[in-house]
């Protein structure tokens, strides 16, 4: 069983990356960003507040991770309030640990986040992280707003994004960083195919050298 874990700041790429190698590898991938979702839109479906942990952990308790679905989870207020209620030490408890169980799963797992090497799976065989400028970022994420039909102008898009980085990176409780050990990938100047192939090279190096059989010493 071989984990792969993904981690970085929003819009960097790291989603459709994760897809991608999850794909060539034939393992599963879990983006556990939409766990944090999933909770968040419950909480605003219902009017629920965003600061009460006991409510958040029981509903994280009852998610089921099979039917996530990011087309639905990927309005912006949603991932605005998943980033606000991801400060809280018990509900992360409770979907780090289905996300542990997924990243179980044979022949291997591809798991996205941001606390995936350092937290989630800090065992895992392979860690990358992948980053990009906040100008960059903001680039994407503006074409992607427009490009659905969406209204917005970059300096919104580029403000979000560097919100979004402080609260994901200046949290208590599991805030993003790289791993000690992980494979830093900046996709500032790179396509989601260079970026591929980049992470691929990375993952085949660690991946061959696992399986080479042990020499005797000479
Ligand atoms: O990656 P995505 O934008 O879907 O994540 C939404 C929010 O969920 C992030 O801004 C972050 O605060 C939180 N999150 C987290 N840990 C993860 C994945 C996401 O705290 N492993």
């Amino acid at each position: 069983m071989t984990t792969i874990a993904i981690d970085g700041p929003a819009a960097a790429g790291k989603g459709t990356l994760s897809r991608l190698l999850a794909g060539a590898y034939g393992f599963h991938h879990l983006d556990t960003g939409l766990t944090y979702r999933a909770v968040a839109k419950y909480l605003l479906d219902a009017a629920l507040p965003l600061d009460d942990e006991d409510v958040a952990v029981e509903i994280a308790r009852t998610i089921e991770l099979a039917g996530l679905d990011r087309a639905v989870l990927s309005a912006h207020e949603i991932g605005e309030a998943a980033s606000r209620i991801a400060v809280m030490p018990e509900l992360r408890k409770a979907l780090v640990e289905a996300q542990r169980v997924f990243a179980r799963r044979q022949p291997g797992t591809v798991l996205d986040g941001r606390d995936i090497g350092t937290v989630v799976c800090p065992d895992a065989e392979v860690k990358l992280y992948i980053t990009a400028s906040p100008a960059i970022r903001a680039g994407r994420r503006y074409e992607e707003i427009i490009a659905t039909g969406g209204e917005t102008d970059f300096g919104t898009v580029l403000g979000d994004i560097l919100k979004r980085d402080e609260r994901d990176m200046g949290r208590a409780d599991s805030p993003l960083k790289p791993a000690e050990d992980a494979h830093l990938i900046d996709t500032s100047e790179m396509d989601i195919e260079a970026a591929f192939d980049v992470a691929r090279d990375i993952i085949d190096a660690v991946l061959e050298q696992d399986v080479l059989p042990l020499r005797a010493p000479d």
